[in-house]
């Protein structure tokens, strides 16, 4: 840490916002989404009842609940001025580049873009939430040379995604466990994405631009983009052939191994808990099996070596590894779930709003002579 007594490494321990979305305490690794434990929600819920919950602080009842889902359902169509935006996108961009400038092309068209209401906020919500799936799998079905499928509003929110991703109706486990993955990647306090949202929605600048912000600090290994990088980490560990000794000769040099530690847990993510049981129950064929029981080699070595639990993103990529997605797209997952978090910070933000402003502490010099160019050596 960089930290001396007036600034805070990396603001570890500053309490910049006050949000009564989720609770974290990571002393004894515990989550609550407005006040309900997040195991129970993992369990008993679907995301567009968690979401419901986030967004108006209770949990709907039956009415409301499919006439939430009615409205996600009629929004899930991308605008034809945003589906050219990803025609036009050179086909080996990175798909969280791709969905970022897409989230922000979607803001150029939306009929609610510079209205900061609570009605306008909430409706561009609703769309954002639906549309992004549709972003994801649109330009992963274009670099690939094939057509967009359009989505079935029958379908729930994640078997919609499956569909558009895959062209086939997917069965009940995997859209479950997308699903509950979907849930367990909604909302984090307030972690470095959702800051920047808080940040731009701060200047009471437009969701968009907020969402557009989040989407771009999430794309970060040390953000959400160490989902990705863990599994690029176990197949290189799969090729080594020794996890044990992979791992220790990456921490001797130092290296920080993806899918573990985290700012505020001091113990389990109870996130990683419910991903772990996940990543064992679809583990049922030999290549996922394999992955599986090496991604549990890794954590107990990390355990004996460092101490340091594993975090939400460690076994959410044999998660998705065993569902099949292209290993670029789980970043772009994680922000498919993660916007309806973002969408609940900005709407807090815009209706108790002070602009986000700390200080730097200088650290140059200062009085310095000034020179005139045809003087300077
Ligand atoms: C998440 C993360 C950025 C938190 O960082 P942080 O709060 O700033 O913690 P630090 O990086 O200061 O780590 C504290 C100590 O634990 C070690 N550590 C933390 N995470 C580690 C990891 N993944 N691998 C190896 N060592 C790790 C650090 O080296 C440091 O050790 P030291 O005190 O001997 O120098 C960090 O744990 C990390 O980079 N993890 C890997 C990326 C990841 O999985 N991100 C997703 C988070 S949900």
């Amino acid at each position: 840490m960089s930290g001396n007594n007036r600034t805070s490494g990396g603001l570890a321990g500053v309490v910049a916002a006050e949000s009564a979305l989720s609770k974290i305490d990571g002393e004894s690794g515990k989550l609550w989404y407005r006040g309900y434990d997040i195991h129970t929600l993992a369990k008993g819920a679907a995301f567009p009842e968690v979401l419901y919950l986030l967004w108006y602080g209770d949990l709907p009842n039956r009415a409301e609940l499919i006439a939430f889902e009615g409205l996600l359902a009629a929004e899930r169509e991308l605008p034809s001025e945003v589906m050219e935006v990803l025609r036009g996108l050179p086909s080996d961009t990175v798909p969280m580049s791709a969905l970022r400038t897409a989230v922000s092309a979607l803001g150029c068209v939306d009929p609610d873009s510079e209205s900061n209401d609570r009605g306008a906020d909430l409706a561009k919500g609703v769309r954002l939430v639906s549309q992004m799936p549709t972003v994801v799998a649109a330009f992963h079905r274009l670099r690939e040379g094939k057509a967009p499928i359009s989505p079935d509003p029958d379908l729930s929110h994640s078997a919609n995604f499956l569909y558009m991703l895959n062209g086939d109706r997917p069965g009940e486990t995997a859209t479950r466990a997308l699903d509950t993955s979907l849930i367990l990647y909604l909302e984090h306090g307030l972690n470095a994405s959702t800051f920047a949202c808080r940040i731009v929605a701060s200047t009471l600048s437009d969701m968009h631009s907020a969402i557009t912000a989040g989407i771009g600090a999430l794309k970060g290994p040390l953000h959400g983009g160490a989902n990705q990088r863990a599994m690029e980490m176990l197949l290189e560990i799969e090729e080594h052939g020794d996890a044990e000794a992979w791992v220790d000769a990456a921490l001797a040099e130092g290296k920080k191994i993806m899918g573990f530690g985290h700012r505020v847990y001091r113990t389990e993510d109870p996130r990683a808990t419910h991903l772990r049981r996940m990543s064992e129950e679809l583990s049922d064929d030999a290549g996922a099996a394999r992955l599986h029981a090496l991604a549990r080699t890794v954590e107990s070595t990390m355990l004996d070596r460092k101490s340091i639990p594993c975090n939400v993103d460690f076994y959410c990529a044999t998660v998705y590894g065993s569902l099949g997605f292209p290993l670029d797209l789980y970043t772009p997952l994680f922000a498919i779930g993660r916007v309806g978090g973002w969408v609940g910070h900005v709407m807090e933000q815009h209706e108790n709003n002070r602009l986000i402003r700390p200080r730097a502490e200088y650290v140059g010099e200062l009085d310095r002579r000034f020179v005139r160019l045809e003087e300077r050596r």
